[in-house]
């Protein structure tokens, strides 16, 4: 009578010990808020947890100056599940990662290369800004908006990681300018000016 709990334990231990090891995505299926769906166990291997795609430059030539370069659970599927990714970023000299906030994640930041202006604004409004050199890490606290500044002479390359296998990000400007939310409403909610707004929507790609 005593054995057999100890029995269903040992087999339960013997076939299920690994099934939540990880959850490596499984791209054909829809993403939830969860993530994907695993891939099946069997068919995972170590190149799941591999992704080379940080290895080049992005493509600076933008109005920002900067690129991002994902390896979220979408374009590295083994993070899926796993709270946890990594981006690679190049900036220009002057490029520039505009006021956004990562409303699902917190980063780290390490600058490779290059020296950044970075900060962000807590929820009592006050700034965290600091110039980071080759080597620094700075912290951005989930939901935090923050931003980045190549106020260098030269490239400047940082790898972010996200506390989650697929942030998400907001970008400030583009929430405001780069849609029809009409200007008198964006002037009566911003106090800004309805021709600066306007300069801003055609800059961006806004109307109305
Ligand atoms: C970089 O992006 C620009 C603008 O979209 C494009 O004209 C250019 O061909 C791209 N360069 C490379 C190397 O892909």
């Amino acid at each position: 009578m005593m054995f057999l709990p100890f029995l269903f334990t040992l087999s339960f231990l013997f076939f299920s010990s690994n099934a939540l090891d990880f959850c490596v995505g499984d791209l054909n299926a829809p993403q939830g808020p969860a993530g994907y769906s695993c891939k099946k166990t069997e068919e995972v291997t170590v190149n799941d947890f591999i992704f080379s795609g940080l290895r080049a430059a992005g493509n600076t030539s933008n109005l920002v100056k900067l690129a991002v370069t994902p390896a979220s659970s979408t374009q590295f599927p083994g993070v899926n599940g796993l709270g946890i990714s990594v981006a690679r970023i190049d900036l220009d000299v002057g490029g520039r990662g505009l006021m956004h906030t990562r409303p699902d994640a917190t980063e780290v930041v390490v600058v490779i290369q290059g020296t950044l202006c970075a900060g962000f604004i807590s929820s009592t409004n006050k700034v965290y800004i600091k110039t980071l050199e080759e080597g620094d890490v700075m912290a951005f606290p989930q939901g935090l908006m923050h931003f980045v500044i190549n106020v260098g002479e030269t490239q400047a390359l940082a790898f972010s990681s996200y506390s989650s296998a697929s942030p998400g990000v907001y970008f400030m400007d583009y929430a405001w300018f780069a849609n029809d939310l009409p200007t008198n409403i964006l002037h009566e909610i911003t106090f800004l000016d309805p021709d600066q707004i306007k300069k801003l929507k055609a800059l961006l790609g806004g109307t109305g």
